[in-house]
């Protein structure tokens, strides 16, 4: 924790989306080290309840006597129902959220247009982008009537770059890029923060959901080359809301080493 400066995030409060796995979980369990109160959002209830005790492992182990409030949301953000009834599930003490990082999203899939199923297209679309917005849609207005707050949301390698086989996710993130950069622009006159954080590689869950669980075809992805660990774009996350409050890291853009774009990498002599 030396990079970051605990002290500004000490009894915030950080609702992340997607926060039963990978980068999600990760930044829960970060945040709270950095004596932080968390709100998790997912589906997978019991994965969350995992997550939450490590976060509460975290904390003690921390030492910080603030934060150190955590609850397990079962939200499908894709279901706007659900984003609207987010609030029933959450503590009254902790509803008055400091930062939220926008990050379920997924990619099915590698099939060319006019080959993809409508349902993993709506799918994508509904959750990468309809179901970012609708969260940041409940939280901003808080934040307005509060004048504080951070969105960070998490885009990608795929909405700075298309690449063959990722036409629908690469288009998602792509919306996510565009809606980021446009309430950045409408909050300028506020202290309200808007940041995107831009992974390339990172080894998660993420590969075995696009290839429908066979592990043999997401490990592949990664062979011969150092991803990014869920952990590494978490310590992103919390040194982005741990800037002074004038400081707004608009874009942070992170590759592994040896990754130059979404097809350009180097994995090492054969
Ligand atoms: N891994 C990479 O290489 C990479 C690179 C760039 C960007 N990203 C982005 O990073 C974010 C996190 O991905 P990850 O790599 O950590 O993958 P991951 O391990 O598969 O995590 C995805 C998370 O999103 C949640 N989620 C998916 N659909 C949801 C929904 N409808 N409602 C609520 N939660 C939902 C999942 O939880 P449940 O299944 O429990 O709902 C899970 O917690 C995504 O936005 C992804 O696009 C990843």
């Amino acid at each position: 924790m030396s990079v970051f400066n605990a002290t500004r995030l000490l009894g915030k409060t950080v609702l992340v989306t997607g926060a039963s796995s990978g980068i999600g979980a990760a930044t829960a369990i970060l945040f709270a080290r950095g004596g932080a109160n968390v709100i998790l959002v997912a589906r997978r209830i019991d994965a969350l309840k995992t997550v939450t005790d490590a976060c509460i492992a975290a904390h003690k182990e921390s030492g910080l006597n603030q934060g150190g409030k955590f609850a397990s949301v079962q939200v499908d953000v894709s279901d706007k129902a659900q984003v609207a009834g987010l609030w029933d599930k959450v503590p009254q003490d902790l509803r008055n959220v400091d930062v939220l990082v926008n990050n379920a999203g997924y990619v099915l899939g590698v099939e060319h247009a006019g080959d993809i199923a409508d349902a993993d297209i709506e799918g994508m679309f509904a959750t990468n982008v309809l179901g970012l917005i609708s969260v940041t849609q409940l939280l901003i207005k808080d934040f307005k009537v509060r004048k504080s707050g951070h969105v960070i949301n998490i885009g990608s390698i795929a909405g700075r770059e298309p690449y063959a086989g990722g036409s629908i996710y690469t288009a998602t993130k792509h919306a996510v890029r565009a809606f980021t950069g446009s309430i950045m622009r409408e909050l300028v006159n506020t202290p309200i923060r808007v940041t995107e954080v831009q992974p390339g590689m990172v080894e998660t869950e993420f590969s075995i959901v696009r290839y429908r669980g066979d592990t043999n075809a997401a490990a592949k992805v990664y062979d011969g080359l150092q991803p990014l660990t869920a952990g590494d774009i978490a310590e992103e996350i919390v040194w982005v809301a741990s800037r002074p409050p004038h400081v707004n890291v608009a874009e942070l853009f992170v590759m592994p080493v040896n990754q130059a774009s979404a097809t350009i990498n180097y994995r090492g002599p054969k």
